[in-house]
């Protein structure tokens, strides 16, 4: 049987496996996914020995995203725009490929709750690697103007400078007074109950606030969004089960549905 996993440390929260496990059983294909703990300094290690066992493919999470895009032998344009490696194969030849599959997972979702990407006028606050993952994708989905705002701004003018002039950036005391009808939390504030420090009067436009991490409760940021009135919120539990879609369908050639797989992780992490 084909094998696939997850690596991370710590690892054992992922939902990955139950994720793939479902996509598995729904396209009735016939493989195994497990979580793999990797030590910090371990990883290629670990992978090596994970394709001696029989592994076909992986997902990658903290904190060996940097680790497998250095490992991997051939890389998509999607992994070297966003500098790091969600999803690990083999090709035919045996070649160690890497991709990038968060950004196609944020778009999949956003396009999942109505948003029409086109038209969008988009504040994405954060200039880590989440945020640095996502800005080519929602370009390519014809995102028109991204402002990358960033508590350190020269960290979201380094991710301007590697796009060009629709992409812009700035420290949150200096966002421009623009229509933003999508704001997109991508930093880690969340993971301590806190959330970015930008004024409301950004979200004045708002029809949809996005924070890329979820919980059991809503993040901060997203319980201050809908005290601001923002009609439409949603946490990153969507994009979760759409990138593990696209890797799925890089690793098995079938792309599963998203819909039955998130009601399911829904119920279990809200409750
Ligand atoms: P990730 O890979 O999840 O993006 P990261 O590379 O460590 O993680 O980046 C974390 C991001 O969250 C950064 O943009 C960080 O801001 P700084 O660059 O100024 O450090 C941001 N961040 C973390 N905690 C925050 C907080 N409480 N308020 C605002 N931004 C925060």
């Amino acid at each position: 049987m084909d094998r696939y996993a997850v690596f991370g440390n710590p690892v054992g929260h992922s939902k990955s496996p139950l994720i793939h496990r479902c996509f598995a059983e729904q396209t009735a294909q016939q493989l195994s996914y497990d979580a793999i703990l990797a030590p910090v300094d371990g990883f290629a290690d670990s992978w090596q020995q994970f394709v001696a066992a029989g592994g076909r493919g992986a997902n990658v999470t903290v904190p060996f995203k940097e680790v497998a895009f250095a490992l991997a032998a051939k890389l998509s344009d999607r992994a070297k725009q966003a500098g790091a490696v969600n999803t690990l194969y083999l090709d035919d030849q045996g070649i160690l490929c890497g991709d990038n599959t968060d950004g196609l997972g944020l778009v999949a979702d956003l396009t999942r709750l109505g948003v029409k990407l086109g038209a969008a006028q988009l504040l994405l606050l954060g200039a880590g690697g989440a945020s640095r993952g996502v800005v080519g994708p929602l370009l390519a989905a014809g995102v028109g103007h991204i402002h990358i705002a960033n508590r350190t701004p020269e960290k979201a003018q380094a991710i301007a400078a590697l796009f060009d002039s629709r992409v812009t950036a700035s420290g949150f005391a200096d966002i421009p007074q623009q229509p933003w009808l999508l704001v997109i939390n991508a930093t880690s504030s969340g993971l301590s109950q806190q959330r970015p420090d930008i004024s409301a009067s950004h979200l004045k436009s708002c029809e949809l606030a996005y924070d890329m991490l979820y919980d059991k409760e809503p993040t901060a940021f997203l319980s201050w969004c809908q005290q601001q009135g923002v009609k439409q919120c949603a946490d990153g539990l969507g994009m979760l089960v759409a990138q593990a879609a696209e890797s799925f369908a890089i690793w098995r050639g079938v792309k599963p549905e998203l819909e039955p797989v998130l009601e399911q992780l829904t119920a279990l992490v809200k409750t």
